[in-house]
């Protein structure tokens, strides 16, 4: 049996300080799927077959921002209205030629997500038009309607509309509430602006408000972290996340820190201290936990999308470079907006690469979900594969990442920090020790999704 530090952790005092060297940044799957050859006639057919998925969700991208985010590189294109409403035109024409097709009918969805880029900068009339496209395809009853973006620009008449089209949950990018943080980081508004936006929003319980935070940006110290758990706390959002600052390629953070012109930022061991004292400060407070950097006030929040994303549903992807999974099969549009609109104005399949279905693609996202969520139900798990993993899970118990309990290997706070990390380790280490007849257990849910969404 091969075990490394990757798949392991160290053995340290400190688990959740030195378990790993760095954080990943990457999805963790098993990696070696082989791209596919698939023609305009295979794809023509496929929108001809009904769907075999047990669970289904649209993923819908908006690649467009007004500004670039120091630490992001989410960005795509610059959010001009004329080019965005040309993108939104061609897009909801796109969707409603699925919607229609035998297998957009096939089966209901129970998630739609409406990731970017910026989604809330598009136009109210262009908002009104892509709700109207995404009710087309049949929904269940309390499927979860998501719209991300930021708050700056997002005014009463789009908050009215998307309502009026059937969002019930937003996903707004805060970051921190620090002003001075926030200007460092390219950042729209003040503390106080963001503060009295979210209460409006959230006044009358009409949806469900998410707000991302960002651990270890430049100038964020204890203090500044202190007091944007404690805003977001009595802000009125119904979910929060909580993300660990990563560093990404072609951001203007690290342009600025290869100049030496960062200023000062948290270090790993900081970065630490800030994931326990939100984790803790949140669940004293009677904020519940769904997953290792999510966690939510009222149970009107369910995050539904995420977790079906992690769980490996069928998503199917819309805009350039959306991602997700159609028959089982992954699915990557390319980025590049000209060559999406000159295929869709054509009638032909979008740019992108098709992947081969993945055979073990039940039980990858049986495991992917379970450590995203913090508890792997070990009962759920084929026994050979169980047995099979044993190894790895006693190292991680050793090394303080997990404990077990019963039939549960529950990540400890150490592992949740690290969670990504130990995805990778456990693909990693079933890429090295392979269990013969595993590939051979029957897939009830088709291949992973690949999707905007972060790990
Ligand atoms: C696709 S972005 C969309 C955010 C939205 N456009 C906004 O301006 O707030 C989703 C989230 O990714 C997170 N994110 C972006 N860059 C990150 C980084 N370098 N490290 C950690 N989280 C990051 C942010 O919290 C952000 O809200
Ligand atoms: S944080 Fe949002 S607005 Fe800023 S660059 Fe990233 S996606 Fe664009």
């Amino acid at each position: 049996m091969r075990l490394t530090p990757t798949m392991t952790g160290l053995s340290t005092p400190a688990p959740l300080a030195f378990a790993f060297t760095a954080k990943t940044s990457a999805h963790a799957s098993r990696g070696g799927a082989a791209p596919l050859m698939l023609d305009d006639a295979g794809w023509r057919a496929w929108w001809q077959r009904p769907s075999q998925a047990q669970e289904r969700a649209l993923y819908i991208h908006v690649p467009f921002c007004r500004k670039r985010c120091s630490f992001c590189n989410f960005f795509e294109n610059g959010a001009n209205p004329a080019r965005m409403s040309r993108y939104m035109a061609a897009l909801c024409d796109d969707l409603q030629r699925a919607a229609e097709s035998p297998f957009g009918q096939s089966r209901p969805f129970s998630a739609v997500y409406v990731g970017g880029g910026t989604p809330t900068d598009m136009a109210a009339g262009d908002l009104s038009r892509l709700a109207s496209a995404i009710r087309r395809f049949p929904l269940t009853v309390d499927a979860e309607l998501t719209l991300e973006g930021r708050l700056n620009g997002f005014d009463d008449e789009k908050w009215q509309t998307a309502l009026a089209g059937g969002f019930n949950r937003f996903s707004f990018g805060v970051q921190s509430f620090n002003t001075a943080v926030r200007q460092q980081a390219a950042r729209f508004d003040d503390r106080e602006t963001l503060l009295a936006r979210l209460r409006a929003l959230t006044r009358h319980d009409e949806a469900v408000i998410v707000a991302d935070l960002i651990f270890g940006l430049p100038g964020q110290d204890e203090a500044v972290w202190r007091q944007d758990i404690a805003d977001v706390m009595a802000s009125g959002v119904h979910g929060v996340d909580l993300y660990q600052l990563i560093s990404m390629a072609g951001t203007n953070l690290e342009r600025a820190q290869e100049k030496g012109r960062l200023g000062w930022a948290a270090d790993g061991q900081q970065r630490t201290a800030m994931y326990a004292y939100g984790a803790h400060t949140l669940e004293q407070g009677g904020w519940q936990r769904l997953s290792c950097s999510h966690w939510r006030r009222t149970d009107a929040e369910q995050s539904r999308y995420n977790q079906m994303a992690k769980r490996g549903a069928e998503i199917l992807p819309f805009g350039a470079g959306a991602g997700g999974n159609i028959h089982g099969h992954g699915l990557m549009y390319g980025r590049d907006l000209a060559a999406w609109h000159e295929a869709l104005a054509a009638g032909q399949r979008a740019p992108g690469m098709v992947m081969r279905p993945n055979p073990d693609a039940r039980l990858d996202g049986l495991l992917r979900g379970g450590l995203d969520s913090g508890w792997l139900a070990l009962g759920r798990l084929p026994p050979p594969l169980r047995a099979h993993l044993l190894p790895l899970f006693e190292r991680w118990q050793q090394h303080g990442l997990a404990e077990r309990i019963g039939e549960t290997l529950a990540l400890t706070l150490a592992g949740r920090f690290w969670n990504v990390n130990l995805q990778a380790g456990l693909f990693e280490y079933l890429q090295s020790n392979p269990l013969g007849g595993e590939a051979a257990t029957p897939a009830a849910h088709p291949g992973g999704a690949r999707h905007h969404s972060r790990g």
